[in-house]
């Protein structure tokens, strides 16, 4: 059941179609595949949630270490470790009752992979998927097929076919022009942009003189990069007209405000639930009412983009 205070009328929100109670969801990648602890997220009062990414066959990902504590964030290589599509309907089918929308994150290395895996997830009971475009340290997949525009509108288009739920594109900060990937994103019909996934990023240990991560590379996520999620929300509202989902760095209902000002309509929640736990949910929604009360707003959605206002 979502709570009473993080589903009030003003911050409910439509994004494709997706009703959500609050414009709050998970990000990708945090809290594994489990069933059973989406199913906590939802009852702590996330609007949404959005699964670990799956591709269409089972994989182990790479040796430890794969997460390690930076400056202002995490940095993390974990190689898309996943149960793979097929065992992963199992998780799905029994998330049916869970009363927001269930997104399930989706990665491929072809188009065609991407499709298949998504008409799965879509077949099993998920709302929608969300494309991992943009992992940004996987061979052959993520952002090595989501920095090239072209493979970005073959992708989603390939999804588009494929099924009738609306298709989310996470794009990769990793690139000399992000609206360029909105723009071949929405050219092929998709439905939401979430922006952005992690930073590529590398610390290295000055005692062993080695890389700490196994793989060497991995992805940079929290506070340190919020002000770069919100330089590309930004820019892909100006030159697209498709809901943005802003994520990168969230620790506070003033970040999800920011975010949102920027042009998001929903925002996602990773990193920061390491220090808050799961009661950031309510607290930024909290936030984020106590805000629009405090400005005269009778809506979130009257928020959205405000910063683009002459
Ligand atoms: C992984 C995937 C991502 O999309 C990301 O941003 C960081 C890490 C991974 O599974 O390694």
């Amino acid at each position: 059941m979502v709570s009473e205070s993080v589903s009030s009328h003003n911050l409910r929100i439509q994004i494709a179609g997706l009703d959500m109670p609050n414009p709050t969801m998970l990000a990708s990648g945090i809290l594994g595949v489990s069933a059973e602890t989406l199913r906590t997220v939802a009852e702590a009062g996330a609007g949404a949630i959005v699964t670990k990414s799956v591709g269409l066959k089972p994989s182990s990902g790479y040796p430890n270490p794969t997460v390690i504590q930076v400056e202002c964030g995490f940095l993390n290589a974990m190689g898309l470790p996943n149960p793979g599509i097929h065992r992963f309907v199992e998780e799905i089918k029994s998330l049916k009752d869970i009363g927001i929308p269930l997104i399930v994150s989706v990665f491929g290395f072809s188009p065609e992979e991407y499709a298949e895996t998504s008409s799965i997830a879509v077949e099993a009971g998920a709302s929608a998927v969300e494309l991992n475009l943009s992992c940004p340290h996987v061979k052959g997949t993520g952002a090595e097929i989501g920095q090239d525009p072209n493979m970005v509108r073959l992708t989603v288009k390939s999804v588009k076919d494929r099924v009738d739920k609306p298709v989310f594109v996470k794009l990769t900060p990793n690139t000399a022009n992000i609206t360029e990937l909105a723009k071949a994103a929405a050219s092929a019909g998709a439905d939401a942009i979430t922006a952005i996934n992690t930073v590529r990023a590398m610390a290295i240990d000055v005692e062993t003189f080695k890389p700490i991560l196994a793989n060497k590379f991995g992805g940079l996520s929290g506070a340190a990069i919020k002000p770069i999620a919100v330089r590309c929300v930004y820019e892909i509202y100006e030159t697209v007209n498709v809901p943005i989902i802003g994520c990168g760095g969230i620790r506070s209902w003033r970040d999800a405000v920011e975010l949102m000002l920027a042009g998001a309509s929903a925002i996602q929640v990773g990193s920061a639930i390491a220090f808050e736990g799961l009661s950031i949910f309510k607290s930024i929604c909290d936030g984020i009412e106590t805000y629009l009360k405090r400005k005269g707003f009778r809506s979130v959605s009257e928020i959205i983009g405000l910063a683009h206002k002459k």
